[in-house]
């Protein structure tokens, strides 16, 4: 369920006219919801504390789905904690009050100084994902006088995902330490002076719908629990990755929030009973993913004989989904089409010279014209965090709604900021 509903013919965010928006912002924009984000976020968290024994589960928003700050207090005040993959989100997850307590550092190729800065800030979790980093890892908390916590994200040689892409659990792809390999490096790391092994950790991919896939890589992971326990280590923790998905292209009345998360939740307790282990939880796109909206205005048409291509002022540098995972979005026109309007098959273009720019081919809309607002749905996760300056194009503003009140959390960025930024060479200045 979402917050974006027609009221009077107009496209709402919570109560506010999304024409107001565009006349006062402009387009292309994103419109976040922090009615949608909370709901999410309560919903899940409950879900979850249910799972562990003594209530003992942590929720870590993946802010990398997205990374605005007004979305990130949102969560922070909402009592979340950050999961981060670079020193630039564990500054802005400090920025935005994160407790550093709540703060777990992820990520399969982190360097000495963003390890230096994250456990100099007294981070809560380091997920270690190579020998190599291990290795750093202590050298640089025990140069600052630290003993890191950290874990192992081990690979569960269970792979998922809504595409090749963003399947990250498979042992074919880059990410963690393999099964076999973390029973040496949990003996040898009890020999290191900057670190202490707290447990495990797991990702195994995004957008995955149902539960069959998790339950195997957890029931693999609860195996190897009591085997290094069984070898004398240390095992409290095991944070279970995010991943859960949401549907992309159904009606927005249609609540799916609580049955896929419920049954995760269910799954989980099944699996982790009797472990006796503090869960930890990653989730990016369903806490954010229907939490946003992408808003473009139509710039021309341009009839061919055998298609309709609609330019829009929205480009695959704001929004690189579709271009990259093929992924659906839906589209609503801002302003509510009558119920008999004649629909007609468009491709929805952006201006960008390349022909991956494309929204989506031969998609039956309310005809549309130059000048026309649509938004692209399900835009909150993925969408502004991944987006770039290609072409020259100025990254999008960003816009929270809460009730009747929005605000700009990120201004468009100004062709000074675009231009600004770079340097001539001295020989050619
Ligand atoms: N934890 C780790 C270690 C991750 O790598 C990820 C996402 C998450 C948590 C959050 O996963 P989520 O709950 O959002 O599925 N750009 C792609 C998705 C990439 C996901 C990368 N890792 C997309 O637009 O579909």
């Amino acid at each position: 369920m979402h917050h974006f509903s027609y009221r009077d013919g107009s496209l709402f965010a919570e109560d506010v006219d999304l024409r107001r928006i565009a006349a006062e912002v402009g387009t292309p924009v994103y419109v976040y919801s922090s009615a949608t984000i909370e709901r999410h976020y309560r919903l899940f968290a409950a879900a979850m504390a249910g799972t562990a024994e003594a209530g003992k589960a942590h929720v870590f928003y993946a802010m990398k789905a997205n990374g605005n700050l007004g979305v990130l207090k949102t969560l922070a005040a909402l009592g979340a904690g950050a999961d981060t993959v670079s020193e630039g989100e564990v500054r802005k997850a400090l920025a935005a009050g994160f407790p550093p307590e709540k703060i777990v550092f992820s990520g399969v190729g982190k360097s000495e100084s963003e390890l230096r800065y994250a456990v100099a800030a007294g981070i809560y979790q380091v997920n270690v994902e190579t020998e190599g980093e291990l290795d750093l890892l202590s050298k640089v908390a025990a140069s600052l006088g630290r003993r890191q916590e950290a874990v192992f994200r081990v690979n569960p040689d269970i792979g998922a995902g809504g595409h090749a892409k963003i399947t990250t659990g498979s042992s074919e792809n880059k990410f963690g330490v393999s099964f076999e390999e973390v029973h040496r490096l949990y003996a040898r790391a009890a020999n290191l002076p900057g670190v202490r092994m707290m447990g495990l950790a797991l990702h195994i991919g995004s957008q995955i719908r149902e539960t069959e896939a998790f339950e195997a890589a957890y029931a693999k992971m609860a195996q190897l629990v009591v085997a290094l326990r069984g070898e004398g280590h240390r095992v409290d923790r095991l944070d279970l990755g995010g991943g859960l998905g949401i549907p992309y292209d159904i009606p927005a009345d249609f609540d799916h929030g609580p049955g896929l998360i419920e049954a995760y939740a269910a799954m989980v307790a099944r699996v982790t009973a009797g472990l006796d282990v503090e869960l930890g939880f990653e989730p990016g796109r369903l806490i954010v993913g229907n939490a946003g909206i992408l808003m473009t205005q139509v710039l021309h048409l341009n009839p061919r004989p055998t298609k309709q291509f609609a330019v829009v002022d929205a480009a695959m540098n704001d929004l690189v989904r579709p271009a990259m995972y093929e992924a659906y979005h839906e589209i609503w026109p801002v302003r509510e089409a009558a119920a008999d309007a004649r629909r007609i098959a468009y491709d929805v273009v952006g201006p960008i010279c390349e022909s991956s720019d494309t929204f989506t081919a031969g998609r039956e809309l309310p005809e549309l014209a130059p000048g026309d607002l649509i938004a692209f749905m399900t835009a909150g996760a993925y969408g502004a965090s991944m987006s770039s300056t290609y072409n020259q194009r100025l990254l999008v503003a960003e816009v929270l709604v809460k009730g009747s009140e929005y605000a700009v959390t990120r201004p468009r960025q100004s062709y000074e900021e675009l231009l600004g930024s770079d340097r001539s060479p001295p020989w050619l200045a």
